[in-house]
């Protein structure tokens, strides 16, 4: 299989086919499976046999989605979880002890900052946050007790980059885990294990999906690292079900045309808000107004389907445009096949503290965009009437 390009990958890589010869895998909706003997059973418990024993443990179509992630990404091993949130909880809680310390940028998705801010000191655990393109500010924050540190590249919702080959320069000098969460870029824009990340993780949810059906989430890295995560899973049991597994397996299918669309529009768009009078700040990560586009360009194919921009007046001017957009649905999701606008201080970023949200560059009139495969034209349209009618 490594042979092929990601691609072929993603989509030749399957489970076994039954005796029935199905050319799309099956799905797997059992609970549990059963032994031919005592003594197989035995076997398999002991890890003497290879075999299914249960869907918190295994499955073969969380075996099958998994696999191909790992081919995308290009790491030794992987698990699927329940959710993104499973992920990023999965690895700080298996992982991590009382006493250990993590240096976290800054802007990271709302519900990982609670973790590391709220559950994590409550067993011991505490947190550094720093400004993701703050170079030297990392290197201050490493203590002899860090154990892990963990970013988001572009990260939610400022689109900002970090520089991993950077980092993971401080986290090989330290001994620190490098953890990259690769939701925004995908496997097919960006791939963290090339600049050294021991873990990378995943949002299901979003492009994986790309068609806003399922919630899930996968880790990936060597073989030790995952088999500490996958103990902790099995144990708590935040696991992949077979049916969302089967979703997302197919949905990688398709991954890399839905990713060139995506940033095909995402781009086309960044480039006409760059040039209104009612934006005063866009950010798209493959626009050479981003300040960081030189690195953005060298770690990301492409520039990723997300846009987010301030727009010019007062704190009301953000909501009146998202209630003037007539096709852009208004979820709490990202990386679909339809259009999304997100505003982010009142919704997916509201539970941080006004302290945490400007560190984070959320403000009233920051909005966020994600781009899906309309046409064009049809996208460019409904924003600017929703423009002209907001102001
Ligand atoms: C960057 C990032 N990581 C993790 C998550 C959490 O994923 P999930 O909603 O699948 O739990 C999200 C959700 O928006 C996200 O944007």
């Amino acid at each position: 299989m490594e042979t092929y390009r990601k691609e072929t990958n993603a989509i030749r890589q399957r489970c076994y086919p039954t005796h029935e010869k199905e050319h799309s895998s099956p799905l797997y909706l059992t609970s549990s499976f059963s032994f031919n003997s005592a003594d197989e059973a035995e076997a398999v418990f002991k890890n003497e046999l290879e075999g299914n024993i249960y869907s918190r443990f295994s499955n073969p179509n969380t075996d099958e989605f998994i696999n191909k992630l790992c081919l995308l990404e290009g790491t030794e091993a992987g698990i699927a979880t329940a959710s993104g949130m499973a992920a990023v909880y999965t690895v700080f809680a298996s992982l991590l002890e009382q006493g250990d310390h993590i240096l976290a940028s800054n802007d990271i998705f709302g519900n990982s900052k609670y973790i590391l801010s709220n559950l994590l000191p409550k067993f011991g655990i505490e947190v550094t946050f720093i400004p993701i393109t703050e170079h030297a500010l990392w290197e201050k924050g490493v203590k002899p007790n860090t154990k892990l540190l963990f970013v988001e590249t572009p990260s939610n919702p400022t689109l900002n980059i970090a520089d991993l080959t950077y980092l993971n320069s401080i986290c090989n000098a330290h001994g620190i885990l490098f953890c990259v969460d690769n939701c925004f870029a995908t496997p097919y824009l960006q791939q963290p294990v090339i600049y050294g990340a021991d873990l990378i993780l995943h949002s299901a949810t979003k492009y994986i999906d790309g068609q806003g059906r399922v919630v899930g989430g996968a880790i990936l890295g060597s073989s030790k690292l995952i088999s500490s995560c996958y103990d902790f899973i099995r144990r708590t049991g935040p696991c992949l079900s077979p049916f969302n597994a089967w979703i997302l397996s197919k949905s990688l299918e398709t991954l890399a045309i839905r990713m060139d669309r995506h940033c095909q529009n995402a781009i086309i768009l960044a480039e006409y808000l760059e040039d209104l009078n009612d934006i005063s700040v866009i950010y798209y990560p493959h626009l050479p107004s981003h300040p960081q586009y030189e690195l953005a360009k060298s770690q990301m194919r492409q520039g990723g389907g997300l846009v987010a921009c301030r727009l010019e007046g007062n704190k009301y001017r953000a909501r009146n445009f998202i209630n003037s957009l007539q096709m852009f649905s208004q979820t709490a999701n990202l990386g679909d096949t339809r259009s999304i606008v997100t505003h982010p201080a009142s919704t997916t970023h509201s539970k941080l503290t006004p302290t945490q949200q400007s560190a984070a560059g959320i403000t009233d009139n920051f909005v966020r965009f994600s781009v899906g495969l309309e046409h064009i034209d049809d996208i460019i349209a409904d924003i600017s009437q929703a423009l002209k009618k907001s102001i």
